[in-house]
């Protein structure tokens, strides 16, 4: 069986948690495709070449989720370059045996637009950074700022802009609880099934 739900949005709006218990309510495979972005970011060097000979060492850095690995993820993901090298890869982890829910920006527009499901999960920037700022501490006006700049990279950047799908379902979980959002998507996914 294939099957692929592609969860996009922007920071901190919830995809990751929703990813992950889609993917264990239905038993499907899960990739967080921010953390090839990340990884890329914090290798340093050539970002092509970083991308290019990214291991699974790379990926398991316990550095990956600062807000530092977050914005260098923004600056490389905007080279064209770099995106490609990273495409087959997610495509070929869309289509594996047992059905798969990628997150990132644009798996619904450019990896899998023929994905079987499509999320557009949001929330307002306010929120956004406060739910970042529970995780990582430290000033909140600031969090609030990198969360604005890396939302303004990610839908402003050329090759493959944060935008919904034509045909994305979007959630915006500003009000949500964690509960309420991944009923939602679960629901969504359970009527495309
Ligand atoms: O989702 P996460 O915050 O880990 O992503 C880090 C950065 O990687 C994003 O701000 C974005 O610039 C980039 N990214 C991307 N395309 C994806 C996933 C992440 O451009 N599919």
């Amino acid at each position: 069986m294939r099957f692929t739900v592609a969860i996009d949005g922007p920071a901190a709006a919830g995809k990751g948690t929703i990813s992950r218990a889609v993917a264990d309510r239905f038993g499907f495979a899960h990739l967080d495709t921010g953390a090839l972005y990340r990884a890329v970011g914090v290798k340093g060097g050539d970002p092509v070449d970083a991308a290019r000979g990214l291991t699974p060492e790379d990926l398991a850095r316990a550095d990956l989720r600062t807000l530092e690995a977050g914005q260098a993820a923004s600056r490389v993901a905007v080279i064209p370059e770099v995106r490609q090298a990273l495409l087959d890869f997610q495509r070929g982890f869309a289509r594996r045996e047992g059905g798969a829910v990628l997150d990132g920006r644009d798996i619904g527009t450019v990896i899998c637009p023929e994905a079987e499901v499509k999320l557009f999960v949001t929330a307002s920037p306010e929120v956004r950074a406060h739910r970042r700022w529970l995780e990582v501490g430290g000033d909140e006006r600031q969090v609030l700022a990198e969360v604005r700049e890396r939302d303004a990279r990610d839908m402003n950047r050329a090759d493959a802009p944060l935008r919904p799908a034509a045909d994305a379902m979007v959630l915006d979980t500003s009000e949500m609880t964690i509960e309420e959002a991944v009923a939602a998507a679960v629901a969504q996914i359970e009527r495309l099934r």
